[in-house]
């Protein structure tokens, strides 16, 4: 029998699209392949002018002092928890509706995340279950800005300042994403930026810090060069072979090939993040009325940058749950994923801390519906519209 057009490809019929559209993919051009050429031909291929020029360029581009590149997110993770001041037995709020890596920075230090459940609307840290946790142990708040959406910012800064504590906000879904008419970079302590292939901005691996903190820039420059107080670069022009380890940091740097990829990536960046917004925007018009799909929320104080779309499955209009969902829009060769498994219900996080679920409601039932749609900068108008088509024939036929 031939495949029907109307069967769903789980069931046989044709997909929607003959070739799978990924969930995130990274967009490179012509000139940034030509700009990474450049720096193989010439001196410097670490920590050279490129490296610098482009921690000055991220930095005013988001409105911040101070920009200090990593070699991922992770490490610029690490970086913020270590200034911070995070040591043995220390403690941080955090989501658990994350990537492990929020949370893994803590532990690199010896200290302990202290998760909080995340808000209903736009499942992010709430801040108002923050407060009752702050005990002489918490040194900082480490909230994230969830699939490009920041986080109530001034909340948590009210709360830091009240208690003495230090702001990292994990901001690596975030780039371009303003709060209350400002940019994400310029108004916690100590934002943090990710530039993995799916990213906004890519450097292949990479990450940043921004900080209007002269003492943090300085910390997180020598932690991400093993501790020591001057760059090779430094010593070069200077003439000097001396130098001091001052601190036990790691080999963390970006080198002057990434950085030279990323320099001619942030030059697109306004028109990436106007691309991802123009997606968001028609999948939020055409999916709305769509019967059990709940599209994201946004405030009105928020632009959120939009790394990821998380659709929400309402399980009661629908009479497929979301591993079904999720199993026929992959047959339609819609490439759908799920952000995130929430850190605490990782076998590691249940082993070493007694998780055993049902601890952050909200963020756990939300886990359960969630489906992230194709969302990222390359998209065509055709790929949106595959995406569109596949989700109302999914969730028309699963219709109750
Ligand atoms: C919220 C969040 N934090 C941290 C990271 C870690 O970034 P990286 O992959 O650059 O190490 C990621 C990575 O995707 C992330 O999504």
């Amino acid at each position: 029998m031939t495949p029907t057009r109307e069967a769903l490809a789980l069931h046989g019929g044709k997909p929607v699209r003959d070739t799978l559209l990924p969930y995130g993919r990274q967009s490179l051009d012509e000139s940034d392949i030509q700009a990474v050429v450049d720096t193989l031909r010439s001196d410097w291929l670490t920590t050279g002018p490129k490296v610098v020029e482009f921690e000055e360029a991220f930095a005013a581009g988001v409105g911040a002092r101070y920009g200090i590149s990593f070699s991922s997110g992770t490490a610029a993770l690490h970086g913020a928890a270590f200034a911070a001041g995070i040591g043995t037995g220390d403690e941080a709020i955090t989501s658990p509706l994350t990537f492990a890596a929020t949370a893994n920075c803590l532990l690199y230090q010896g200290g302990k995340p202290v998760f909080a459940d995340v808000c209903r609307d736009t499942l992010n840290l709430d801040p108002s279950r923050v407060a009752s946790l702050v005990t002489s142990r918490t040194k900082a708040l480490l909230p994230v800005d969830y699939a490009g959406h920041p986080a109530d910012l001034n909340s948590f800064l009210d709360i830091a300042e009240r208690h003495g504590l230090t702001l990292i906000e994990d901001a690596c879904h975030a780039l371009g994403a303003e709060y209350r008419d400002k940019k994400v970079g310029s108004i916690a302590h100590m934002t943090v930026f990710s530039f993995h292939p799916v990213k906004h901005l890519t450097t292949g691996e990479g990450g940043m810090v921004t900080t209007d903190d002269a003492g943090f820039a300085e910390t997180l420059r020598k932690f991400r060069n093993h501790g020591i107080n001057t760059g090779a670069r430094e010593r070069q022009r200077e003439g000097q072979w001396h130098y001091e380890m001052v601190l036990l940091g790691y080999n963390y740097r970006l080198t002057d090939i990434a950085c030279a990829l990323g320099l001619s990536q942030l030059s697109k960046l306004e028109e990436n993040l106007s691309r991802r917004r123009e997606i968001a925007a028609r999948y939020t018009t055409e999916l709305r009325n769509i019967p059990g799909v709940v599209i994201p929320q946004v405030r009105n104080d928020a632009s959120p940058a939009w790394h990821l779309y998380p659709i929400r499955v309402d399980s009661e209009k629908l009479s497929a749950g979301r591993e079904e969902i999720f199993r026929a829009l992959r047959a339609e060769n819609i490439g759908v994923n799920v952000h995130y498994i929430p850190v605490h219900l990782h076998p590691y996080y249940k082993d070493r801390f007694g998780y055993r679920g049902a601890e952050f409601p909200i963020a756990e039932n939300a886990y359960e519906s969630l489906i992230s749609l194709p969302m990222f900068h390359g998209m065509t108008d055709q790929d949106i519209g595959d995406v569109i088509e596949a989700v109302t024939r999914v969730a028309m036929h699963f219709m109750s």
